[in-house]
């Protein structure tokens, strides 16, 4: 049964933001997203690390922390999905109120700062799993770690066996230190550490699965460039581009606007795309990207694709138009692609450099 998002949506937004998130949990948990049954159309269908999606379109990181629908998202009609951030050890995050709506600009600011049941009750939900649909787990690392390095390969040996990708994320804003293991040297290390941990843990040393790292937009362009040769020098399999900002656009008209936090949602869309775009130039093509930030529409995912990625992501979209923008992206995204006379997605990934 599919509980039409228009309705149940004033009664979500009476709620504090971090409530009607639980709420929308709750709802998926008990199969109120629905399940789109159509399949879909061919032209959406690609390939990257040897993985088949059905298409280009997945769940970012973040709205399901702890892998509690993980294949509810899938049945919405994601091509993939991505559970995360988990932490090794369980802690609360920041004090709330630490999520807010700003309503005026479609955007989000969190502060959550890696809220995480920590790795026990992640893996015991993910290892149930019948693996149906591509799904990635990311990690990160507890505020109090002192080996933030280890954290990371702790997370990585732990989900290896149940993901079909894994992301180390550096880059969330709410974690103090924790986006200064962007910085050349300290990537570099944890990299080369996280790409032995995978190497050591995967079910099959042929075929581990892809180590991607996930970035910020709020680089510049010496770091991106810097992380794109890192990107290049290590083998890491792709890179995200990337998680939410710290800047704040002038235009923002939201009260909340001044919130401590990662802005996220359409107010992030153009920094998002300057910093995929770089990230794309610089590793001139030879990396992956899953583009991240602002998309609310086929518009803004094919954009992304034609800038560079060969996968897109969304989340802050969603609680403003609900689970059925999966399906209305997609049929955007098929009739663009067909009406530029690209056969599949892949032949769109970077098409605006060629
Ligand atoms: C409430 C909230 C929580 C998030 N938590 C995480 C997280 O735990 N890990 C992560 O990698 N990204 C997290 N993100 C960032 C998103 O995955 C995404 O990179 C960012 O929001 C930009 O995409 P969007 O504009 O489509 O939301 C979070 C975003 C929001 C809004």
């Amino acid at each position: 049964m599919r509980v039409s998002y228009s309705l149940v949506r004033p009664m979500l937004r009476l709620l504090d933001p971090e409530d009607a998130h639980r709420a929308a949990i709750w709802g998926l948990k008990l199969g109120l997203g629905g399940r789109e049954s159509a399949p879909d159309d061919p032209v959406l269908k690609t390939r990257v690390w040897n993985l088949d999606f059905p298409n280009p379109v997945g769940v970012a990181a973040g709205f399901d922390k702890g892998a509690e629908v993980v294949d509810a998202l899938l049945a919405l009609g994601f091509g993939f999905t991505e559970a995360g951030t988990v932490t090794p050890l369980p802690q609360p995050g920041n004090p709330r109120p630490r999520l807010f709506r700003l309503d005026e600009d479609e955007g989000v600011i969190n502060r959550l700062g890696f809220n995480s049941g920590g790795l026990a009750p992640y893996l015991e939900r993910i290892s149930r799993r019948q693996r149906r649909g591509i799904f990635g787990a990311n990690v990160g690392k507890n505020r109090e770690a002192t080996d933030a390095f280890k954290d990371y390969e702790t997370g990585i040996v732990a989900v290896c066996p149940y993901a079909d990708y894994l992301v180390v994320n550096v880059s969330s804003p709410n974690t103090p230190g924790l986006r200064s293991l962007q910085a050349r040297a300290s990537m570099e290390e944890l990299l080369t550490r996280v790409l032995v941990a995978r190497n050591q843990s995967a079910p099959d040393p042929r075929r581990p699965p892809p180590l991607l790292a996930k970035v910020g937009p709020d680089l510049d362009e010496a770091a991106i460039a810097d992380i794109a040769e890192v990107a290049l020098s290590t083998g890491v399999d792709g890179l995200i581009v990337g998680n939410t900002t710290i800047e704040r656009p002038s235009t923002l008209r939201s009260p909340y606007a001044k919130e401590t936090g990662g802005l996220s949602g359409k107010p992030l869309l153009p920094r998002a795309n300057k910093c995929l775009s770089d990230m794309y130039r610089l590793t001139k093509g030879k990396v992956p990207l899953i583009g991240c930030g602002g998309i609310a529409s086929g518009a803004d995912a094919y954009a992304k694709i034609r800038a560079g990625a060969s996968l897109v992501q969304l989340y802050s979209m969603l609680v403003f138009h609900g689970p059925e923008l999966a399906v209305r992206i997609k049929r955007d995204l098929a009739e663009r692609l067909r009406a530029d006379g690209f056969a599949s997605v892949c032949d769109a990934v970077g098409a605006d450099y060629r």
